[in-house]
């Protein structure tokens, strides 16, 4: 495998979108987990339905809806200045503490982003991090209208790196990413953050199921669609490794 490009999901991979759970708490005293739970799920969620209907909008206005739904549904003040405040978070998302490093150390190879987010999004979070000065391409899927994890998203890679599916790396910590990308045709490092031991030992038997704990059953284990990722690591860190 002569990996010429090492291509990296945004959301959840660089960087962790559990970090808008200050500004949530913050906001909502005693719902920032749920919120920022039930954000998240139905962002993704909202994502896959439009591309079935067929109805595209780009990730920041899904993002709006879903957090909209969100405040709605748990019965909360919606306030014009907090909801801004709350959006604006995701423009400054923290990076994975191992992100700076393992780039660095991956820098013979083309790197990139490719991401459901809209390109504003993703070029203002590139920057605000400063991987704008390490990313050869920030890569959205505004410009096909469908979000990953359909083909057509995945073609971008190609079209902007120059680079055959098989000189590829993408790497997603998302396990509907990581199958998506495998069943187009990329080499898959899928990024296991939370093993099935630690997961099982999330839900010995309690009254109550944190939201954090739902979302980790839903989101972070990987998924029965009959696709294997190539690579199952547990941190960014692993990469250089793994491809040197
Ligand atoms: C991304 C999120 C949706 O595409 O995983 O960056």
């Amino acid at each position: 495998m002569t990996i010429k490009a090492a291509v990296f999901d945004a959301y959840g991979t660089l960087y962790d979108i559990q970090s808008v759970a200050a500004v949530t708490e913050d906001a909502f005293p005693g719902y920032g987990d749920i919120i920022t739970q039930i954000w998240r799920v139905k962002q993704l969620e909202y994502s896959w339905l439009r591309s079935l209907m067929r109805r595209y909008e780009d990730f920041s206005v899904i993002t709006r809806e879903s957090l909209a739904y969100t405040i709605r549904v748990l019965g909360l003040q919606h306030d014009a200045t907090v909801f801004e405040r709350i959006m604006d978070k995701y423009l400054h998302l923290d990076l994975y503490p191992d992100a700076r490093a393992a780039l660095a150390a991956l820098k013979d190879k083309k790197l990139a982003i490719l991401s459901n987010g809209s390109s504003d999004m993703l070029n203002a979070l590139a920057k605000n991090s400063g991987l704008d000065r390490v990313l050869e391409a920030v890569i959205s899927v505004d410009s096909k209208k469908i979000f990953k994890p359909a083909p057509d998203a995945y073609t971008l890679i190609e079209a902007r790196l120059s680079v055959t599916p098989d000189e590829v790396l993408f790497v997603s910590s998302n396990p509907w990413d990581a199958c998506g990308a495998k069943a187009f045709g990329l080499n898959v490092a899928w990024i296991e953050r939370v093993t099935p031991e630690a997961m099982a030992l999330a839900c010995v038997k309690s009254d109550v199921v944190p939201p954090l704990t739902m979302f980790k059953a839903l989101r972070t284990q990987m998924d029965e669609l009959g696709i294997t990722p190539d690579h199952r690591i547990h941190a960014l860190s692993e990469l250089p490794n793994l491809i040197a």
